[in-house]
Order: C-alpha cells, then sequence, then structure tokens
C-alpha cells in the first residue's frame, strides 16, 4: 500500500553541497549568500525589492511595522488563517477584526471587509488562502478609497500569478514563507516585497535591528558607527538557510509545472462526485496550490476511508478566532462557519506524481 502523507518537505540534490560550502565558509549569517537568494527571488519570479527574513511571521510583522499600525488601529483579516497572521497585529497593540470569506475559496470576502472598515481600521491583511490570490483589484481600491495599506499574507502563494501579475508586485507589501513544508523552503525563512523604494530601504534597515550596516562601516577602532533611529529587530535571514533557498529555487518553476498537472487532474476528474464540492476558482489568476481544498460531506467518514488507503486527507488550520487571545469567536462569519464545517485538503506536493495523483482519485471514487 502506498503511504502520502498531507505534507512534504522538498530539498534539491545540489542543496546539500551548496549548504555544505556554506558551512565550510564559515560566514553562517546575512552575507553575500542571502544576497544572492535574493537576487534569483526577484529575476526568477519577477518579484521587486524583496528582503528576506527569519519566517514568515517576521514578515508580516515587519510589514505592520512599516505601515506604521499603532496601538488603538484595527487590521482587517480573515479567520480562515495560521494564527502567526493575528497574532502580529496584536504584538503591535492593534486589533484584529475578523472580515468573513467566500465559502468557494477560503479568500478573505470584498463585501465583509467593506462592512468591517471603520474609523479606526489601518489596514487589509489579505491572506492567498491554499495559494490562490484574492481579489486584490477590489482590495486595493477598496483601501484607496479608504486611505489603507495593504498586506497580502502570501505564505501558501510565492509563485502564484493575478491577471498577469506575480504575487508580491501587486500591493504595498507581500509577505512570504519558506518553512520547512513550504513549496519553497529554507527550513525557516520568509521575505517581504514592498512597494515603496523608501520602505524597501526602511525593512532592510528594520530587519537588523535598525542598523543602517551600509552607512555604518567599522571604524578603525573596529566597531561600527551608528545611531539607530528607528526600533529594529533580529529578523534577517542566514547564509546557510539562503543557500538551500538557492538550491531550491533552482526548479521552482519545474515543480510548480507538475503541481499545476496534478491540480488540473483534480480538477477534471474529481468534480461531479456526489459529496463532494471542489473550490471554484476564477481563470484570471493562478494558484500557487500549496493546498489543494474542497468541501466534503460525512468528512471524518472521507479522511478515515482515505487513511485506510494510506492517504493523509485533512483539515488545515481551524478559524483562528476561536482564540481567546483575539477575543474569543465572531458569530457574524456566515461563510466562515459553514466553511469550518466541511473543508478538507488532498495531498498535492513534490511527492505526488500523476500516479499518486490517479491514486488519490480512484481511492475517493471509491467512496466513503
Ligand atoms: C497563512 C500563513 N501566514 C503566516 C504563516 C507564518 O509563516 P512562518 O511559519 O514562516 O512564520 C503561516 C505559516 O504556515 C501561514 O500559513
Amino acid at each position: 500500500m502506498q503511504t502520502i502523507p498531507i505534507f512534504n518537505t522538498h530539498i534539491n540534490p545540489n542543496a546539500f553541497e551548496l549548504v555544505k560550502e556554506t558551512l565550510y565558509g564559515t560566514f553562517l549569517s546575512e552575507g553575500n549568500i542571502v544576497k544572492k537568494f535574493e537576487e534569483q527571488l526577484n529575476k526568477q519570479l519577477g518579484l521587486i525589492n524583496i528582503t528576506t527574513l527569519n519566517s514568515g511571521t517576521s514578515a508580516l510583522h515587519l510589514a505592520l511595522d512599516l505601515a506604521n499600525v499603532k496601538e488603538g488601529d484595527e487590521v482587517i483579516c480573515p479567520a480562515q488563517t495560521f494564527v502567526a497572521s493575528a497574532l502580529v497585529i496584536i504584538q503591535q497593540r492593534a486589533k484584529p477584526v475578523f472580515a468573513d470569506i467566500d465559502y468557494e475559496t477560503g479568500n478573505i470576502s470584498v463585501t465583509s471587509i467593506k462592512n468591517k472598515i471603520t474609523p479606526k481600521t489601518k489596514a487589509i491583511m489579505a491572506v492567498h488562502w491554499g495559494g490562490y490570490p484574492c481579489d486584490m483589484d477590489e482590495i486595493n481600491a477598496i483601501a484607496k478609497e479608504n486611505n489603507l495599506i495593504v498586506i497580502e499574507d502570501a505564505a501558501h502563494a510565492l509563485g502564484a500569478i493575478y491577471k498577469n501579475k506575480p504575487v508580491g508586485t501587486i500591493s504595498d507589501y507581500t509577505c512570504f514563507s519558506f518553512q520547512a513544508i513550504k513549496h519553497l523552503t529554507t527550513g525557516d525563512g520568509g521575505a517581504i516585497t514592498v512597494k515603496s523604494n523608501q520602505k524597501y530601504k526602511e525593512a532592510v534597515t528594520k530587519r537588523w535591528f535598525g542598523i543602517d550596516r551600509e552607512n555604518a562601516a567599522p571604524s578603525e577602532l573596529g566597531e561600527r558607527m551608528y545611531d539607530i533611529k528607528q526600533l529594529g529587530y533580529k529578523y534577517h535571514l542566514n547564509n546557510y538557510a539562503a543557500a538551500l533557498g538557492i538550491a531550491n529555487l533552482t526548479d521552482f518553476k519545474i515543480r510548480m509545472e507538475r503541481r499545476l498537472k496534478i491540480a488540473k487532474l483534480y480538477d477534471e476528474k474529481l468534480t461531479n462526485i456526489s459529496g463532494i464540492k471542489l473550490f471554484n476558482y476564477k481563470f484570471d489568476r493562478r494558484s500557487a496550490y500549496w493546498l489543494y481544498g474542497m468541501h466534503v460531506e460525512k468528512r471524518l467518514d472521507f479522511i478515515r476511508a482515505l487513511k485506510e488507503k494510506g492517504i493523509t486527507a485533512s483539515v488545515i488550520h481551524q478559524r483562528i478566532d476561536r482564540n481567546n487571545v483575539f477575543g474569543g469567536m465572531c458569530n457574524d462569519l456566515q461563510n466562515q462557519a459553514k466553511f469550518e464545517e466541511t473543508q478538507i485538503h488532498i495531498p498535492i506536493h513534490d511527492a505526488v506524481n500523476e500516479d499518486a495523483a490517479e491514486y488519490i482519485i480512484d481511492s475517493i471514487k471509491q467512496g466513503w
């Protein structure tokens, strides 16, 4: 019997040599290899002003800091996400205001965003659930009308495309995660892309304590001369993590194409199955397919039936507003409540080839 987990960690074979070289080089912290990784991310994915960081959570927090979100402000975000998205809002002493989602995709609902705006709203955080881009034109239009900042939580969406534009080039700030089970991993890591050149420079400085390294060379005494003007953080990426990232980038595009093929296979062969409602994706954008989600009736039976066949199907991220730290469950999120009852994800990753996908499809067709 095959065993197919819900996630895997992909390490390109070249990584072993590249990481080894970095370790032998003994410059482990942020240096030239991080710079090279950033250049390659920009070039290969058509991004601009990227700053790599030690996690996606750091990227989200830095985005809020750069956006000047502070005590008393409200940030509108979905509850269908990982806790990181809203914990960083609290870290800034601001308030997460949970908007409803579209049941068909898991993404934040444009109508609900409009209803949640108050005089205290400072920013909108749109999470591209599973890698499928949110309605960014509409969200950016609402933001413009109301003088709000837009932060994209693209932890799942590296490589996604929205109306011919790579995710990471659309809004004020876009945040990526390179955590272990993401489709591009550096072990742990993340990145932020920033629209404004000035804010980009601020991001680079703030990721390392707020020290402007380029203009703070060591003096003859040996110590850097600097004056920190703004609060900074220890959020930089390390050279050895970047080496892993560079190696994993080499076949990223090919792997994404394979993922798309598997998604297409699922789309074609899992339609019209009683008890399954596939997510409804638009043709003007392309998901990064970090996840392949659907709605399933009797989902515990579904999970058990697939488990018998060695396949892990799973609920991914329960609504986060349930956590007391955010003030407790919101009762006005109707689609979210429905989504919570039926969402299920099936494996889509580097270890799922076409044969494995066919096996998963056949196993589902046998019923639950
Ligand atoms: C939607 C979302 N945002 C943010 C994060 C945080 O990313 P990281 O684990 O790199 O800090 C995650 C983590 O998986 C996530 O799923």
